[in-house]
């Protein structure tokens, strides 16, 4: 088999990339290690930036979002249980968000690949690259116990935080960096309408919480627990119960309860690792960084990503320059770093550090108290989370 692209991983950033391709009239092949129900199933991200919803649209795909989506104009913070609102729109020009699940926009993307002519791969094991210094790498796999082979002009890495494309970047060339935190979050999903119209980010003595939400009639709640924690210890009773006492009354008395029917606790992380090209292998997405999710990134930083490097295997194949494969690398992580920052001190704000002191708990209650009287603090907050620009 033969094409221009193989993109490894089947998540937002390969499945973005594949319709980007389509496109433009960019051949492109997608191998995808799971089934398509698992890649749909797992629940993740809520929140869309607007170059997410752009994209959503350019790509023809935004029918079903619009309809069922929620747009969010402002979000809330609550400190000890006393809230306040960031009015995002008023303080950025009219920008928001949308809350429309991932698992959402992933079944949007799988249903128009097919007639369109996306080819996706599922169930390839053991992808393996193969002279990605030279100018005609190839691709490996196993499907069905027979060994397959994929050449192509330029490979994507697509497959998330524990792929195989960012360990086929020699050691010496890959430069990492790290902070690992010392808690996680324990996510609940659960058939009952929001506590609120708009998500509530909470600091609080006991932990960070984080009310959201997938529609009027499904909630998604998070609570920071520690690492060593166990789903098993955590009854719906326990996990509703420390919830409201997190929220503090005035959000907790508008909190429904009921049977959760998914429960998951993901450690939190911030990464990057750089540069995000070597020879012919382009790394998008998760496969290249990872931000803890306070500040609902993740999957928005996949997509620009993408979006950039769409744009600049276009100019290669259609127009014959490298000049943009060549800037790729340094133009997505210049936005990259300001999200990682973003996420980093907006987790800092929120959670509750077991190694930290007095000192620093000080501090935060003061940050907090600035944020809610300082018109300058909540425009860099509001500006941060509805996405900057892409450039
Ligand atoms: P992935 O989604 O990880 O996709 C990679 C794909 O590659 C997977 O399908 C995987 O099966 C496949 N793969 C892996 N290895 C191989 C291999 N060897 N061969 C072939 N295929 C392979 N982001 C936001 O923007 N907003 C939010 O509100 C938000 N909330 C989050 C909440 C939680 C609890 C979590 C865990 C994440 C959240 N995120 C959020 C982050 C977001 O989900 C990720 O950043 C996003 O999924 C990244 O997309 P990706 O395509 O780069 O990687
Ligand atoms: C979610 O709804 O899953 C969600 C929302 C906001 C975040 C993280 C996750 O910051």
């Amino acid at each position: 088999m033969r094409t221009q692209v193989a993109i490894v991983g089947a998540g937002p950033a390969g499945l973005f990339l594949g319709h980007l391709l389509r496109q433009a009239g960019i051949d492109a092949v997608v191998l995808e290690r799971r089934d398509r129900a698992y890649v749909e199933g797992r629940v993740r991200a809520g929140v869309l930036e607007q170059v997410t919803v752009d994209l959503m649209d350019r790509l023809d795909l935004g029918r079903r979002m619009h309809r069922e989506g929620l747009v969010h104009t402002g979000t809330n913070i609550a400190a000890d249980g006393e809230l306040f609102r960031i009015d995002m729109a008023a303080l950025t020009g009219g920008a928001s968000v949308m809350v429309y699940g991932q698992q959402e926009v992933m079944k949007d993307l799988f249903d128009a690949a097919e007639p369109r002519g996306v080819k996706v791969i599922f169930d390839a094991e053991d992808v393996a690259l193969h002279d990605i210094d030279s100018a005609k790498p190839h691709v490996t796999w196993r499907k069905d116990g027979v060994e397959q082979r994929l050449d192509c002009d330029v490979i994507a890495g697509c497959d998330g935080f524990h792929g195989v494309t960012r360990a086929a970047i020699p050691a010496g060339v890959l430069k990492t960096f790290e902070r690992v935190y010392p808690f996680g979050w324990l996510g609940v999903l659960a058939d009952v309408p929001p506590c609120d119209h708009e998500l509530i980010y909470c600091n609080h003595e006991r932990g960070f919480a984080l009310a959201s939400m997938r529609s009027p009639t499904r909630s998604r709640y998070y609570l920071q627990c520690g690492l060593d924690e166990k789903i098993e210890d955590w009854s719906d009773d326990r996990f509703w119960d420390e919830l409201c006492l997190r929220l503090g009354d005035e959000a907790a008395g508008r909190v429904t309860r009921g049977p959760s029917f998914e429960k998951s606790i993901a450690p939190l992380r911030s990464f990057v690792g750089e540069p995000m090209r070597h020879g012919r292998l382009f790394l998008a997405g998760d496969a290249a960084h990872i931000v803890p999710p306070t500040g609902a990134k993740g999957m928005n930083l996949a997509v620009s990503d993408v979006v950039m490097l769409a744009e600049a295997l276009s100019e290669y194949f259609l127009d014959g320059s490298e000049a943009g494969l060549d800037g790729y690398s340094a133009r997505a992580l210049a936005r990259v770093w300001k999200a990682e920052r973003f996420s980093w001190w907006f987790t800092g704000l929120t959670h509750r550090f077991p190694d930290r002191d007095g000192f620093d708990r000080k501090i935060q209650v003061a940050e907090l108290d600035y944020i809610r009287g300082s018109r300058a603090a909540q425009v860099t907050l509001a500006e941060n989370y509805v996405g900057l620009p892409l450039v």
